[in-house]
């Protein structure tokens, strides 16, 4: 239970659609690469024969976009309980559908997807995150794959950032400890440690928003970006800011 940041904050901070980072996601061109290596990883997870993918808390839907990059031949459907963000979705190809719903009470039958993904909501959902794992365990078939994404509260990046913002306060239960806790209980689980170079994400963001025509973007953001990436990886991976779990459900 996190009594700092409530359903109701969550809910009001993430009503909106934020399109600069969508639109940052998509066009900057590190982070473009940091996501393209990312979405290759999660597909790399798909089961054999695997044909349905459901993304909860997809925000405005920039994951699938990805996924389906690699791969259009996937149905892929994104959850989120932001209207505007599911609406951002208009004009995505078609096999990427978007529906609002809440993560707590999916709309769906039981073991009807292939291959269900959360990246960075539960900590956003923290005082219900039984809840949520246990309708997109529901909703995966059986001997497929949930991928969880959750940040490390104790990466230097991090504590700046739960220290700074109250909706990112949940994210001091999500220690590899309590994630254990709460995924072992479904089945035996897996850890990666990810994205050792987040914060040349956060810097890259900001100097693309600034102007994506400005010199440093264009030419120096991506070599400039790769040298500290790979020093920031000499980084002890206790201290790698983002997690991957992945559960197999027998
Ligand atoms: C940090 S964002 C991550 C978005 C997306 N997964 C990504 O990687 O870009 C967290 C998302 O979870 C959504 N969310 C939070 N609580 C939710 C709930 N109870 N049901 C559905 N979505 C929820 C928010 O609206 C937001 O889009």
């Amino acid at each position: 239970m996190n009594p700092e940041c409530n359903v109701t904050d969550q809910q009001r901070f993430h009503s909106r659609a934020d399109m600069d980072r969508a639109g940052n996601r998509c066009n900057n061109p590190y982070i473009r690469k940091r996501e393209q290596k990312l979405a290759a990883n999660i597909l790399s997870k798909l089961p054999p024969a695997g044909k349905t993918v459901l993304e909860i808390g997809c925000g405005e839907g920039t994951n699938l976009l990805y996924l389906n990059a690699l791969n259009d031949s996937l149905s892929y459907t994104g959850i989120d309980f932001s209207k505007e963000k599911i609406d951002a979705f208009q004009g995505f190809p078609e096999n990427i559908r978007g529906i609002v719903a809440d993560a707590m009470k999916l709309p769906f039958a039981d073991e009807e997807f292939d291959f269900v993904f959360l990246r960075d909501v539960l900590h956003h959902i923290d005082w219900a995150r039984p809840q949520v794992m246990n309708e997109a365990w529901r909703v995966l078939k059986r001997g497929k794959t949930l991928l969880v994404f959750e940040a490390n509260p104790f990466s230097p990046l991090n504590v700046i950032f739960w220290n700074l913002y109250p909706v990112e306060r949940g994210m001091k239960n999500s220690s590899r400890k309590e994630m254990f806790e709460l995924l072992y209980k479904y089945g035996p689980c897996s850890i990666e440690y990810l994205e050792p170079g987040y914060l040349v994400r956060a810097v890259s963001f900001i100097f693309w928003k600034s102007g994506s025509e400005n010199i440093f973007a264009r030419y120096l953001l991506l070599p400039v970006s790769n040298i500290i990436e790979k020093l920031m990886c000499l980084m002890p991976k206790s201290f790698w800011p983002c997690r991957l779990y992945t559960i197999k459900k027998d």
